[in-house]
């Protein structure tokens, strides 16, 4: 058979980066080889289909990727559908580029989109990636696993100047509208409290669980915040500044400052903050975050081989299986109530 006769899979990456981005891409790549695709890498997101700026990819450009943070295509927070002159360019470019098959990697704006183009009839796959693991029909986003493990580490070193110092230790993590890192990074880190947008406290709450823990000899403790948390009473959730993105998401930041300072007013225990910011989503995968990148990568090749197009690749269990995008992108997934009520056993 002559080689590439399949036709072109083109492939973005959009939203936030996450670690894994770089083994989804070498893994499409390596499958779609095997399977005669060619493959064009769209750069930047969906600004890459806007002005029309991809490239191809190759087994040479893909190589000793698979480490490595990021993603070698760019990535934007660009929504190319909010208006239709850029949507026409979007077509455009499809046609221009050739592009039969359209993989787009991306968290829940991205696949939004993903799942608009398909409904329209443009032959797409999605793969979900986020830090924050918040999108509902899979099991786990990649880039989680990492984020979490750097959250993890983050909190032992806190531990023992925070022990050292005998403060309150309030560690601010990313997530958005979900607890996810939050709460598997307060567990594994061993936290004393962790607030998440699930489940609003009030600061009297808190304090009495850090007040608790220090009249059991403790004079220590580390606090968990989601960025998105809500503290009972005290407003909406605090921004960094007044700005939205292009899919109206709002610049999350701050609330670590504010609990902090409630927190040291209410009981006198001396508190710093840590805000672990975009150091969450950097460096290399973890191998989890590695071997999940790489196949959900071939599963949306094979998908598009079998002519199984408009779904989203998706981790159920173990398994790696697909859904069709607009069953995926319905809702946004919150952390579940067992995983809370575990995480309460350690408080205080
Ligand atoms: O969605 C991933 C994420 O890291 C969120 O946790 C965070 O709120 C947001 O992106 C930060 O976005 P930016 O990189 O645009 O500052």
């Amino acid at each position: 058979m002559a080689r590439n006769s399949n036709g072109t899979i083109g492939i973005l990456t959009g939203g936030g980066d996450c670690p894994g981005l770089n083994p989804v891409i070498r893994a499409v790549v390596r499958r779609a080889d095997m399977l005669n695709y060619r493959v064009l890498g769209i750069k930047n997101g969906w600004l890459g289909l806007v002005k029309g700026i991809a490239e191809p990819l190759s087994l040479i450009s893909v190589s000793g990727i698979l480490p490595r943070g990021g993603t070698i295509l760019g990535t934007s927070r660009t929504n190319p559908l909010k208006n239709e002159e850029d949507k026409k360019r979007v077509y455009a470019n499809l046609k221009k580029f050739k592009i039969d098959y359209l993989i787009a990697v991306g968290g829940e704006d991205t696949l939004g989109v993903a799942r608009k183009l398909s409904a329209e009839g443009v032959k797409v796959i999605g793969i979900p990636k986020t830090i924050d693991n918040d999108i509902a029909g899979t099991d786990q986003t990649f880039g989680f696993d990492t984020a979490v493990s750097i959250v993890t580490e983050a909190i032992d070193r806190l531990h023992t100047t925070a022990e050292s110092h005998q403060r309150v230790m309030v560690v601010e993590v990313m997530g958005r509208h979900t607890g996810w890192i939050a709460t598997v990074g307060g567990l594994a880190g061993g936290a004393d409290c962790i607030l998440i947008p699930e489940e609003p406290m009030t600061i009297e709450e808190i304090c009495e669980v850090l007040e608790k823990r220090h009249s059991r000899g403790r004079l220590f403790s580390i606090v968990v915040v989601a960025e998105g948390f809500k503290l009972a009473g005290y407003g909406d959730v605090v921004t960094k500044d007044k700005k939205v993105d292009q899919f109206g998401h709002e610049h999350l930041g701050g609330i670590g400052e504010v609990v902090a300072q409630e927190i040291e007013k209410r009981t006198g225990y001396e508190t710093r903050v840590t805000v672990l910011g975009h150091v969450q989503r950097g460096g290399s995968p973890t191998a989890f975050d590695r071997v999940l990148g790489t196949r959900y990568g071939v599963k949306a090749v094979d998908l598009i081989h079998e002519g199984k197009l408009g779904m989203m690749v998706c981790l159920k269990g173990n398994r790696i299986t697909y859904i069709p995008l607009k069953k995926a992108m319905t809702k946004l997934k919150y952390v579940d109530r067992e995983l809370i009520d575990t995480a309460e056993i350690f408080y205080g």
